[in-house]
């Protein structure tokens, strides 16, 4: 079955074709990314006015190879993100289901991220699965029995792992987004020991967490130390999030034991998060980790959980929430 994934949540407009969840046939991407960085954060107006010029362009670029009368059903990103940049991508994908007379699959964002460790793979991950899905908006873990069945087991009580990173990134003048931008700096200080900053609830017995002290503990420390050394404390801060995410990830697995753990979302792709959850988790469960192009916003990862969970519905009734949460 071959699936044309749309995705536009936030600031990239993606469009895809995959073939039975795992194969990329086509994947086409255009980010707005670069006209947030003179704002330091997304304007959601810009980011929506984006999205109308890039989505036909990008979906004829994703359909060329394949044609269109040869896709069998339309999945479209209806939740959570910006309200926005949602209704294009999800009035678009009603009109061509409705034009073409092709199934819609109206698909959450943030389950579609834990399908990006189901692409370009053999073996597919086994259940129970626990995820730990860490993007700019949220830090969720869950637990998966099967496709479908999905429950939250917690996650941070205030900021995402994914805001922690912009925001703190931003006190010290990096340019946004700021997860990619600390990881760069970082890079030439973590052999050195890294615990300037609290690991918050790190010791409790729950996986909850909470990263909003970490932004206070920056300014306070930025303002203390006029002369800190900016890619220092970039690694400061990246260890102090890393260590707290490693450390919750194997209270999960401890406590669900589960045959695989998948790590998803944007933050997905730092480095130093996938080494030190490889080597944290890797005797007690089997990690996975997506490839690097499907850790961040993509259609490719739409499609893919639209296969596995395949639930078409009439067009009329597809509308775009904004505050959709991992557990429907
Ligand atoms: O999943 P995503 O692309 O968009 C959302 O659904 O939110 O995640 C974006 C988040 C941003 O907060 C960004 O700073 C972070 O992922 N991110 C990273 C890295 N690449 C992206 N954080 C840390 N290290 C990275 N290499
Ligand atoms: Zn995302």
């Amino acid at each position: 079955m071959k699936i044309l994934g749309i995705e536009t949540s936030c600031d990239e407009t993606a469009a895809a074709v995959v073939e039975d969840g795992k194969v990329v046939l086509s994947s086409a991407l255009a980010s707005s990314s670069s006209l947030h960085v003179k704002t330091g954060g997304i304007i959601p107006e810009v980011a929506a006015r984006k999205q109308i010029e890039s989505i036909i362009p990008v979906i004829e670029e994703a359909l060329s190879p394949i044609g269109k009368e040869n896709i069998d059903a339309i999945a479209v990103t209806y939740g959570p993100g910006l309200i926005g940049s949602l209704l294009v991508g999800v009035e678009t994908a009603k009109t061509l289901s409705l034009v073409w007379n092709k199934p819609i699959v109206p698909t959450n964002h943030l389950v579609a991220h834990i399908y990006a460790n189901f692409i370009d793979r053999q073996e597919e991950p086994g259940f129970p699965i626990v995820s730990l899905v860490v993007s700019g908006g949220h830090t969720d873990f869950v637990l998966m029995q099967t496709h479908g069945d999905i429950k939250y087991l917690g996650g941070t009580r205030d900021d995402a792992a994914g805001e922690a990173f912009d925001k703190t990134a931003r006190l010290l003048g990096l340019p946004y987004p700021g997860g990619p931008e600390i990881a760069k700096v970082a890079e030439q200080y973590l052999s050195q020991e890294l615990n300037l900053f609290p690991r918050p609830m790190i010791n409790e017995d729950t996986i909850d967490t909470s990263f909003s002290g970490l932004k206070t503990a920056v300014l306070k420390h930025t303002k203390e130390n006029p002369d800190f050394d900016k890619n220092l404390l970039a690694a400061q801060i990246q260890e102090a999030i890393v260590d707290t995410l490693v450390a919750k990830s194997l209270k999960a697995v401890e406590k669900y034991n589960p045959k695989s753990f998948l790590l998803a979302g944007g933050v997905s792709a730092n480095k130093r998060l996938r080494e030190k959850i490889i080597e944290a988790l890797k005797d007690k469960t089997e990690v996975f980790i997506p490839n690097l192009k499907y850790s961040t916003d993509n259609a490719v990862m739409i499609a893919s959980a639209a296969f596995f969970n395949y639930k078409p519905i009439p067009w009329q009734e597809v509308t775009a929430n904004p505050s959709l949460v991992i557990e429907e």
